[in-house]
C-alpha cells in the first residue's frame, strides 16, 4: 500500500466547471493549475481528476475516443504533465479517471472491430455471433456496422464494451478470460495506465470497476483481473494507487484496489445519512445510521486492513448533499467525512455547500446529474469568477440562486463550511488515529436514535468522536472520562458516571 495513502484527502475535480481561463465556457487544465493553491490551502492533498481525454462528449467523457491524449478543450497532454509536476511540488498527488470497460464509438479500436474483415480489433469488443443474438444480461447496440452481431454496451448505447471475456463460457460468442482477444484488452489497458504514470500521474479512480469480465455472477474473474492489475503495478509503479468505483469492498479490495467507495446506491447504506426522505445528518433527527454502521463494521471485519473504504461527500453521479442539508448540518455531515476511515474525497464545491440544481437541461449525457455539476462559484463577479464567458456560453449554467455560496466570501467568514472544513482536516491531519488506516468502534448507532459516537484509535491514542446532528440535547449511555477535546463545534459533551449528554448540532472529539 502506497504509504502517501495514510494521510491522503482526495479534492474531486470535475474539469469543465472547476476554471475557465480562456472565455471559452468550459474549465481547462490552466485553470485547474491556478486554483492547486487553493486545494492545498483547504488541507487536499489528492485530486482526483473525471476523464480529461480525447472525446466525443456523450458521456461528459466517460467515452474516450483515444486514452493517450487529452482533450483538446481541456489542454494539451503537457499542460497534464505540468499539473502533475505542479501537484506534486505542492505535495499533491493525481489520479486521473481510467474508464476501462467501454470507449467512445468513433475510438479507432471500435471502428476496426465494426468491420466484416478480421482483424487485430475483431475481438477487442463484445460481440455475438449474429445481429438478431442479443448479449444475455447486457444491453447491446445493434445495425450500425458491417459485421454481423450484436454488441454489447455497459452503460449509454454508446459505450461499447471491451472484450475482457466471461467467468463463464457458455454460448459460442462468449469467450474465456485467456483468449487472445481479452487478453490483447487487458495488455493494451496496461499499457494505457504506463504512458499516464510515466508522465506523472499518481494513480487511477477505475470506473464500473466491478462489472469488466461478464456472465461472472460473483464477481470472481473480475476479482483475479484486478489483482493481476495490481501485481503489474506493484511490479513496475510501487507508489500508484487505485480506487475503484465498485462499492463491494470486501470484493474490490480482494482485487487488489488500494481503496473502494462507498457509493450511493448499492449494499453500504451510504444514502442514510446524506441523501433520503430522512437523513442521519438532517437537524429533524428522524434519521437513522445504524444499518451504515452495522454494514460499515462488517465491511471492515471482512477486508481486514486489505485497503481503504472511502467515503465520498458526493461525486458528479449524485445530488449534492445540499441543499437537503444545510447549515450546521453540513458541517455535521463534514465531521463525520474527515474522522473517518479510509482516504475522504470530497467533490469539489461541497466544501462551501455548494447546491444541487434542479431543472436544468441534460449537458453531455448528465440528465439528473446535471444539476451536480455546475461551474464552481470562485467568489461575486460575473459567472461567479469560473469564467469570462458571456453567462450564456457556460458549459452547463450557474446556480441562479442570488444567495449561492462562493469561495470568497466564505474565506472571509470564519463561521463558514469552508474553515470548518479547513479546522477538521488539519485536526485530522493531526492525529494518526484520525486518519486512513486507524481503528475504529461504534459505541452509539442506534436505530432511529442520535448521536452516532464512535472511537478511533492510532498512533498510542484514542479518540471518541460523537455527532448528534438532531436540534435536541441526547443522551447515551457509556463510562468515558475524556482528558480534554481536540475538536468541538456546537458545544461539548457532558460526560456524566455512566451517560454521555451531547449538545443540539454538534460534533466533538474527545481524548480518552
Ligand atoms: C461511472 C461514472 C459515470 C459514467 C458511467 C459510465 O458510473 O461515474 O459518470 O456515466 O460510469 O462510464
Ligand atoms: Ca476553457
Amino acid at each position: 500500500m502506497p504509504k502517501w495513502l495514510d494521510n491522503a484527502i482526495f479534492y474531486e475535480i470535475y474539469p469543465q466547471s472547476f476554471r475557465d481561463t480562456n472565455a471559452d465556457g468550459i474549465g481547462d487544465f490552466p485553470g485547474i493549475l491556478e486554483k492547486l493553491d487553493y486545494i492545498r490551502d483547504l488541507g487536499c492533498n489528492a485530486l482526483w481528476i473525471n476523464p480529461c481525454f480525447a472525446s466525443p462528449f456523450g458521456d461528459a467523457g466517460y467515452d474516450v475516443s483515444d486514452y493517450y491524449r487529452a482533450a483538446p478543450r481541456y489542454g494539451t497532454n503537457e499542460d497534464l504533465k505540468r499539473i502533475f509536476d505542479e501537484a506534486h511540488r505542492r505535495d499533491i498527488r493525481v489520479l486521473l479517471d481510467l474508464v476501462p470497460g467501454h470507449t467512445a464509438l468513433d475510438h479507432p479500436w471500435f471502428k476496426a472491430s465494426m468491420l466484416a474483415e478480421k482483424n487485430p480489433y475483431t475481438d477487442r469488443y463484445i460481440w455475438t455471433d449474429n445481429i438478431w443474438e442479443r448479449p444475455d444480461g447486457l444491453d447491446c447496440l445493434r445495425g450500425i456496422s458491417d459485421r454481423d452481431g450484436a454488441c454489447a454496451v455497459n452503460f449509454f448505447s454508446h459505450q461499447p464494451a471491451l472484450n475482457y471475456g466471461c467467468y463463464k463460457v457458455e454460448k459460442s460468442w462468449q469467450q474465456p478470460m485467456d483468449a487472445p482477444g481479452p487478453r490483447a484488452t487487458l495488455e493494451a489497458m496496461k499499457d494505457v495506465m504506463r504512458f499516464w504514470l510515466r508522465l506523472g500521474c499518481d494513480g487511477f479512480r477505475v470506473d464500473m470497476a466491478g462489472c469488466m469480465v461478464k456472465n461472472d455472477p460473483e464477481r470472481r474473474g473480475t476479482i483475479l483481473l484486478w489483482q493481476e492489475v495490481r501485481a503489474f503495478l506493484d511490479r513496475e509503479f510501487p507508489e500508484a494507487a487505485i480506487i475503484s468505483e465498485w462499492g463491494e469492498p470486501d470484493k474490490s479490495l480482494e482485487g487488489g484496489f488500494h481503496m473502494d467507495f462507498l457509493l450511493h446506491g448499492g449494499p453500504s447504506h451510504y444514502d442514510d445519512l446524506f441523501r433520503c426522505e430522512e437523513p442521519f445528518f438532517s437537524g429533524r433527527g428522524r434519521g437513522d445510521a445504524s444499518k451504515f454502521a452495522a454494514q460499515y463494521e462488517k465491511y471492515m471485519e471482512q477486508t481486514g486492513g486489505k485497503g481503504l473504504i472511502c467515503i465520498p461527500s458526493g461525486n458528479h453521479d449524485t445530488e449534492r448533499l445540499a441543499p437537503a442539508l444545510q447549515g450546521g448540518e453540513l458541517k455535521l455531515a463534514f465531521a463525520f467525512l474527515l474522522t473517518m476511515p479510509g482516504a475522504p474525497f470530497i467533490y469539489y464545491g461541497d466544501e462551501i455547500g455548494m447546491r444541487y440544481v434542479e431543472g436544468l437541461t441534460s449537458v453531455e449525457g448528465g440528465y439528473h446529474r446535471t444539476g451536480a455539476r455546475t461551474p464552481m462559484q470562485w467568489d461575486g463577479s460575473i459567472n461567479a469568477g469560473f469564467s469570462a464567458a458571456a453567462p450564456d456560453r457556460l458549459y452547463i449554467p450557474l446556480d441562479g440562486d442570488p444567495d449561492r455560496p462562493n469561495v470568497q466570501a466564505q474565506m472571509a467568514d470564519l463561521g463558514s463550511l469552508y474553515h470548518e472544513i479547513k479546522r477538521l482536516i488539519a485536526v485530522r491531519q493531526a492525529h494518526e488515529a484520525l486518519q486512513s488506516g486507524g481503528g475504529i468502534r461504534f459505541v452509539f448507532a442506534q436505530e432511529n436514535r442520535c448521536p452516532l459516537a464512535y472511537i478511533r484509535t492510532g498512533g498510542g491514542e484514542s479518540l471518541l468522536v460523537i455527532l448528534n446532528p438532531s436540534l435536541e440535547m441526547v443522551s447515551f449511555p457509556g463510562a468515558f472520562a475524556p482528558s480534554g477535546s481536540v475538536y468541538c463545534f456546537g458545544g461539548e459533551a457532558k460526560f456524566n458516571p455512566g451517560l454521555v449528554t451531547a449538545p443540539p448540532c454538534s460534533a466533538g472529539i474527545y481524548r480518552l
